[in-house]
């Protein structure tokens, strides 16, 4: 069974508090989910193997620890995972970088693929799909269908709010697939947005509404 982490931190508390707030504008939004991407990366990759390295520091020679050069990617579900993937690069720099491109649509709220460019290895890659928001499920669960298609098996899932019900098909539809999830809200409204939310987390990354 993959790991469910529901953050638990003070930062995180803070600054979802202030990108769910309407009046917080385009500029400040951005900023803000890529810092909590960053933090929720650094909590997602806890469990990243390590292996020995020699290094001389000015004082005398020591054993330290470094990444056991395992091939990262991060995947945005376009278009609002985009916003999670600078603060994702911060902390894994040498990621490669694939896109899924979904929208929902507004009558079934089923996602409707549109685009999909991943990296030629990506099989061999251990894959972080960022998509600020998880509302019915079916972008994050559609996108790992994707990719557990080409091949991926180490896969894991971050957003910056999640609605029960799509936590619940996420985890039932992918129960091998870690998820980082930065708060748990209350329930779907009617329109299928996540209450209490942050509206439409794409037109408030891109001011486009
Ligand atoms: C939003 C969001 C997720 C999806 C979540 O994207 O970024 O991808 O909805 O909803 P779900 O869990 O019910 O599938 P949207 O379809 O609005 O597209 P956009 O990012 O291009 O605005
Ligand atoms: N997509 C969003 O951007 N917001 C929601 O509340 C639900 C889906």
């Amino acid at each position: 069974m993959g790991k469910l982490i529901i953050m638990d931190h003070p930062l995180i508390a803070h600054k979802i508090s202030l990108i769910r707030n309407k009046k917080t504008g385009t500029r400040d939004f951005r900023t803000i989910v890529s810092e909590i991407a960053m933090l929720e990366c650094y909590e997602s990759t806890r469990d990243l193997e390590l292996e020995d390295v020699e290094i001389e520091t000015p004082i005398c020679k020591t054993t330290g620890k470094k990444l056991a050069g395992k091939k990262l990617a991060i995947i945005p579900i376009l278009r609002a995972g985009l916003g999670m993937v600078d603060g994702m690069e911060k902390l894994i720099p040498s990621a490669k970088v694939g896109h899924i491109g979904m929208y929902r649509d507004p009558k079934t709220l089923n996602p409707i693929e549109y685009y999909c460019k991943l990296p030629d290895d990506i099989d061999k890659r251990d894959v972080f799909v960022v998509d600020p928001m998880c509302a019915t499920g079916g972008s994050a669960c559609d996108a790992i269908d994707a990719l557990k298609a080409k091949g991926c098996k180490n896969i894991r899932f971050l957003c910056i709010i999640a609605a029960p019900e799509g936590l619940k098909k996420l985890q039932e539809t992918h129960p091998d697939v870690d998820v980082i999830v930065g708060a748990l809200d209350d329930h779907l409204n009617d329109h299928g947005y996540i209450v209490p939310g942050l509206g439409d987390a794409g037109d408030r990354i891109f001011g486009t509404k």
